[in-house]
């Protein structure tokens, strides 16, 4: 009775109650917070994955530009519908180098996290040029106009070099060839193309010409990145490592 009876003084004077508050909240959010500062990494350490190669960081930009996160997420929550139609659940470490990530909010249609590799380059491009002439009851706009719009590497460097300001771990080497591996990923045919070199600095990057037309299109970025959507993880290997 006699600790209960002290508690009254607490309740019953709201200055000491509010101090009394603010200690007890302030103790609960170190206890939470600091560890953080001290733990290496927060994020296992996943085989296969690496920093977007610079083609499809130039499409990833594009994605967000049109808002496609708004109607789209990329990330399979770990439920047994979602994995069955989805495929593996969405590891932390997938979307470690997304600065913005792009889980999303919102289905309005599907899933993109593990969309890479599900359709051919063709449908991409007869899809986002003119969605419902293969999804006739869809709701998603036409994006015809990425096709007529030309790019060239001039900022990407820059757009690199920004990603590592906030911790992606582009090497210096990754950004000085960072103009070369982006025609190369465009364009493997041209005369100053090399595959080889730009695969060694991103391993599974899929080089062609994604949209069929000639010159770098912003659906080739665009479709360069949807084709490497949840394809550097190798599931048949992976295994989570639950002491983390
Ligand atoms: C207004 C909402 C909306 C927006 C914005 C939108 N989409 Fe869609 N998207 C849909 C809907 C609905 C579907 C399902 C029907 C279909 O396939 O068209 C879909 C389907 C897709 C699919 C096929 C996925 C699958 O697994 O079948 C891809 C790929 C896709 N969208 C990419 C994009 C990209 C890239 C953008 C941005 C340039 C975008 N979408 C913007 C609504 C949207």
């Amino acid at each position: 009775m006699g600790i209960l009876d002290k508690h009254g003084v607490i309740e019953k004077n709201a200055t000491i109650l509010l101090v009394g508050s603010l200690l007890v909240v302030t103790v609960g959010g170190i206890v939470e917070i600091a560890p953080l500062f001290y733990l290496e990494n927060t994020i296992e350490d996943v085989e296969g994955m690496r920093p977007y190669s610079p083609l499809e960081l130039e499409g990833r930009n594009i994605y967000i530009r049109e808002g496609c996160y708004v109607c789209h997420s990329q990330m399979i929550r770990p439920m047994r519908d979602e994995v069955e139609r989805y495929g593996h659940y969405s590891l932390a470490a997938e979307s470690q180098y997304d600065h913005p990530f792009q889980w999303g909010s919102k289905r309005t249609g599907p899933d993109l996290a593990r969309v890479g590799g599900r359709y051919s380059d063709e449908w991409h491009v007869d899809h986002l040029v003119d969605p419902q002439s293969v999804v006739p009851p869809s709701v998603m706009p036409k994006y015809a106009f990425l096709l007529d719009k030309l790019i060239e590497p001039k900022y990407i460097q820059d757009v690199m070099k920004t990603n590592r300001i906030v911790g992606v771990p582009y090497t210096d080497e990754q950004i000085a060839n960072a103009e070369a591996d982006w025609l190369s990923q465009a364009d493997p045919d041209g005369d100053n193309s090399d595959v080889d070199a730009l695969q060694a600095r991103y391993p599974k990057a899929q080089a062609r010409n994604f949209d069929g037309k000639p010159g770098v299109s912003e659906m080739d970025a665009l479709i360069a990145y949807m084709q490497m959507l949840g394809t550097l993880v190798d599931f048949s290997t992976f295994t989570p490592d639950a002491s983390r």
